[in-house]
């Protein structure tokens, strides 16, 4: 860590190919996000906002703030994380719970359980809630839970809010959005039907999980993307230990398990099944 953290010499707002390396260590070392040569650029953006946040006057100077004050290193990892989703974002994976899915979860004596694993701000298990309440009724409604986590508290804190822009709120079908939003200033507000149905947490998905399984379902999507494909592997067996046989991790389209899905069965591209 502290050899991570040796300011290089010299400053400058410029990023110097030391600074760039030793923030590109500390993140790998902490979240697992893997930045290649092409992301230098990326870096100098992110960071450079909070350099001038923070007074400071070259990456120099900012990469021994981050030695010095272990506030600061999950603010960078914040700022380096990527947080685009959406709204019922890569549909499909929804139709597939409808038909695949839902069928065994609304069984009488079934407690739906999932797991939305980099939930960003949280278009992804609201939309996994709207799901739930139109296809469940009582009581296995009130029995269903969504575990949503994110390594970013920034983004944790917009999900909880439930409040978004007219323009997040114009992916989801009409009928859906006058069921399950109230108007805000900001544009819409999730109902509190579907916000009782997920609990948000900080969960950094490298260190230990304190949650148990077994779940039905995962959603990993657009996550592990970010990381190599050793951490991908330990990822998805750690996945598999805590999805109830059967269960279903469910990446991003542009994902894919590749030689780490031992112990699944690929039933589509981007979905997979724990085997039984
Ligand atoms: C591109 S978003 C994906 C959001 C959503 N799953 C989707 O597909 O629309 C990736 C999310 O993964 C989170 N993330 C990155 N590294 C993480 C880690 N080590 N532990 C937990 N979350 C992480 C980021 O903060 C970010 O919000």
């Amino acid at each position: 860590m502290q050899r991570l953290l040796a300011a290089p010499a010299g400053g400058s707002s410029a990023l110097s190919p030391m600074a760039f390396e030793a923030i590109r260590d500390l993140l790998y070392s902490i979240s697992g996000i893997t930045l290649g040569p092409a992301k230098h650029g990326l870096v100098q953006a992110r960071l450079g906002k909070r350099l001038r946040e923070l007074g400071l006057d070259s990456f120099e100077a900012y990469v021994a703030r981050l030695g010095s004050d272990p506030a600061e290193v999950p603010r960078m990892v914040d700022a380096m994380t990527t947080n685009k989703t959406s709204f019922f974002r890569e549909a499909v994976h929804f139709d597939f719970l409808l038909e695949r899915a839902l069928p065994v979860w609304r069984r009488p004596d079934h407690r739906p359980r999932v797991w939305s694993a980099g939930c960003s701000t949280g278009e992804e298990p609201y939309s996994l809630a709207m799901l739930l309440v139109e296809s469940l009724s009582e009581p296995r409604l009130r029995d269903a839970s969504i575990l949503a986590t994110d390594i970013s508290e920034r983004v944790l804190a917009r999900a909880r809010s439930g409040e978004y822009s007219g323009g997040a709120l114009g992916d989801i079908a009409p009928r859906r959005r006058e069921r399950f939003f109230e108007p805000s200033e900001t544009g819409g507000r999730v109902r509190p039907e579907v916000r009782s149905l997920v609990r948000f947490a900080r969960l950094n998905l490298l260190e230990s999980w304190p949650m148990r399984g077994p779940f039905d379902a995962i959603f990993c999507r657009n996550v592990m993307i970010y990381f190599d494909e050793p951490t991908r592997a330990r990822l998805a067996q750690r996945f598999r230990a805590l999805l109830a046989p059967g269960g279903l991790l469910l990446i991003g389209h542009s994902e894919t398990l590749g030689a780490s899905h031992e112990g699944f069965t690929c039933l589509r591209p981007s979905v997979y099944a724990r085997d039984r």
